[in-house]
């Protein structure tokens, strides 16, 4: 599983332009799949992009955890199901530290997400100084039980989740394959505990300064089902050759 996350970037004219030249570059393959996070804003655009390519998905970087009302600024996961999106990231370390979102919000989230019939991919992931004081897995696991604590047994089967330590991101700095493993085997245990064998079936992406140079190696772990990629997915050629890994 492949997943551009542009952030706040790519405007629907630039979001063209990308388009055209990513679907050059990248065929119809059956054994991935693609999706790309623009901003709200540029969804519409995007999706009459890929009118020809339903292979590739699109979704939201964050809905409002309420289905409507009076919440200016906001969309909420029914309004995202509306113009066409299909997965909802929930809980982005951003959000998370730059816009003060709680563990608590991430929850209501992810249950407002699959009530409009949107696939949450929820994002986890340790501060550096969580992971110099020993507490990754404690941080990671807190985050993952009241992420998807709430759902029952077979919606979390049917969630995304994705590790991103917080110092990884934008910095240059990825966690060694191994050491993303390490994380990786921590979060299907929890997953596991939260809904059993059905858990199986819940992709764990890895991300923090994923590039095509460090992708083929971080998917080579067995506990790594794929990425989400910042920076590297802004550039169509860059993205295309990591999607083709
Ligand atoms: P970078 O790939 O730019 O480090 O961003 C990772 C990320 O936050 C993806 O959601």
């Amino acid at each position: 599983m492949f997943a551009a996350n542009w952030k706040m970037n790519h405007a629907p004219a630039d979001a063209e332009a990308f388009m055209r030249q990513f679907l050059a570059y990248y065929p119809r393959t059956q054994d991935r799949t693609v999706i790309f996070f623009p901003s709200a804003l540029t969804l519409h655009t995007l999706r009459l992009a890929l009118k020809d390519r339903t292979d590739i998905k699109v979704g939201v970087q964050n809905i409002h955890w309420e289905d409507h009302g009076a919440f200016t600024g906001e969309n909420s996961a029914t309004i995202a199901r509306g113009t066409g999106a299909k997965y909802a990231l929930v809980g982005h370390s951003e959000r998370r530290h730059v816009f003060g979102e709680t563990d608590e919000q991430a929850g209501l989230k992810v249950a407002a997400a699959i009530r409009a019939g949107l696939t949450p991919l929820l994002c986890v992931g340790e501060t550096l100084a969580e992971r110099e004081r020993g507490d990754t897995i404690a941080v990671v696991v807190r985050q993952l039980r009241e992420g998807l604590g709430k759902a029952e047994i077979a919606q979390v089967a049917s969630c995304l989740v994705a590790y991103e330590p917080v110092w990884a991101i934008g910095t240059g700095k990825t966690a060694s394959p191994a050491d993303a493993n390490s994380v990786h085997s921590a979060i299907r245990q929890e997953l596991r505990t939260l809904a059993g064998d059905r858990s199986e079936a819940v992709p764990v992406l890895y991300g923090g300064s994923v590039n095509r140079g460090n992708a083929a190696s971080l998917l080579a772990e067995a506990e790594i089902d794929g990425v989400l990629v910042g920076g590297a997915s802004l550039d169509a050629e860059a993205w295309s050759a990591i999607a083709r890994t």
